[in-house]
Formats: C-alpha cells, sequence, structure tokens
C-alpha cells in the first residue's frame, strides 16, 4: 500500500485532499517495531509525530517507587508525541510497541508546516487533545471517588471502546493485558484485581478467551461506576 492511502486511513489525516496526502507523503518515513520495543522515554527532546498505522503503543511511566503508571494503550490509527513538538517540553511519558507493527513519523520541522497549512489537521488535534483531558480528569476522580472494583469495571469500559471489536459473544477486547496491566492502568494491586476480575467473571459480565477479555455487558459495567 502506498504511502498516501495509508495516510487516508488516519483520521488525522482524513480530511486531507488526495492532493494534499500527496504532498505529505513526501515527508513521511515509516519504521517496524518489534513487540516491547520503546519508542521514546520521558524527558527525551521531542523531534517527531508518531502515528500508528498497524500494531499497538502503551504511554507509561515509572514512579518514584519504581511501579509502573500506565497512561494509556494506543490502538492503530492514533497518533503521538504531539505534546513536546507543540509546547517545547521534554517528551512527557515513555511510549513502548506493545504489539508488533509500523510507526509512520513525522519531522517537527514539517508538523509546524502542516498545522500552519490544514485547518483540518488542527481541529482534529484540539479535538483529540480535549477527549485525553477529559480522560485524565475522569481518571483523577475515578482515582479519588471510587473503589477498585468501579475503577476496574470503568477501565474495561474505556478498553472495549477502544480496543474492542464486536463478536457474537459479547465485545472482545483486542489488546492482550495482563493482571499487572490493569493494576498499572487503575492504580491498584494485582492481588486486588485479581479478586476483582473474579467478581465480574462471577456475575458473568465478562469472560476470558485465549488471553482476551470479553466483555458481556457494557451498561453494567458502566452502572457500576455511575451511580
Ligand atoms: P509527548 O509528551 O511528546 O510524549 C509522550 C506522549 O504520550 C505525549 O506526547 C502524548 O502524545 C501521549 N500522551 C500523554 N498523555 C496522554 C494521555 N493522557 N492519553 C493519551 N496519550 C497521552
Amino acid at each position: 500500500m502506498s504511502i498516501a492511502r495509508m495516510l487516508a486511513r488516519v483520521p488525522l489525516f482524513d480530511k486531507l485532499t488526495d492532493d494534499q496526502l500527496q504532498r505529505l507523503e513526501a515527508h513521511i518515513t515509516s519504521r517496524y517495531y518489534r513487540e516491547n520495543e520503546p519508542v521514546f522515554r520521558r524527558g527525551e527532546d521531542g523531534e517527531t509525530l508518531y502515528i500508528i498505522n498497524s500494531g499497538r503503543v502503551k504511554i507509561h511511566n515509572i514512579s518514584d517507587d519504581g511501579h509502573e503508571i500506565i497512561i494509556a494503550y494506543l490502538p492503530q490509527g492514533e497518533f503521538f508525541g504531539e505534546m513536546s513538538l507543540l509546547d517545547g517540553e521534554g517528551r512527557s511519558a515513555d511510549a513502548t510497541v506493545i504489539e508488533a507493527g509500523e510507526l509512520l513519523m513525522l519531522h517537527r520541522s514539517d508538523f509546524i508546516v502542516c498545522l500552519s497549512r490544514y485547518p483540518q489537521m488542527v481541529s482534529h488535534i484540539l479535538s483529540v487533545l480535549g477527549k485525553r483531558i477529559r480522560n485524565a480528569n475522569a481518571q483523577l476522580d475515578s482515582l479519588a471517588h471510587h473503589n477498585v472494583t468501579a475503577r476496574l469495571a470503568r477501565q474495561i469500559v474505556i478498553l472495549s471502546q477502544q480496543h474492542g471489536v464486536t463478536t457474537p459473544e459479547g465485545v472482545r477486547i483486542e489488546a492482550r493485558l495482563t493482571q499487572q496491566n490493569l493494576a498499572s492502568l487503575i492504580g491498584a494491586s494485582r492481588e486486588s484485581v485479581n479478586k476483582n476480575m473474579k467478581y465480574l467473571r462471577e456475575r458473568r459480565l465478562i469472560t476470558f478467551r485465549k488471553g482476551t477479555i470479553i466483555v458481556h455487558s457494557i451498561k453494567s459495567l458502566a452502572k457500576m461506576y455511575s451511580i
């Protein structure tokens, strides 16, 4: 597939005309990343915007006491690395490829030119940033006000929306997550995630199939944290 056709599939660029995509193509490079390969580390200078053409990326940090904090799992089609390009600070978090795939890359100088030429891109970036801030605020609220069961239910709903595929059995979360990953996403211990996953399974809200989670009732999970 040509790079211009790949770009047309990505929400960040899908409002650009064929002509604009072809001009952009000359400035895009791509690289295949293996599973667990780091893309960049927190604090590094940001020179590049990344777009996930295939695979999945984890945005995360290590806390002062050595625990991993997972900020987000990003699926195919999402972009990352825009913050340090926009504010000139170092990378705000680590990025690691967790499912092998191809990343498309746009250098900072070309990104800035794109922002001045293509208002469609600016409005898409602002809308994604708005959603990410909303999610981060809701996450803070959840940490302050919800117990582990409600936080886990909320996280499973978010993962279903971002990484879910509808199957006859329910929504299958395509990202392969360990209980430790879930614990790092919701600020809980692996043991309490284990206990609460069992609780959700016993209530037939979720099941496990070949290392993935199948969600049977997003509505019932949502009720557990939106009372
Ligand atoms: P940057 O700071 O350059 O490097 C880390 C990247 O992680 C950042 O840009 C964003 O693209 C991404 N990122 C940071 N916070 C979030 C978040 N809350 N949700 C999704 N992505 C994020």
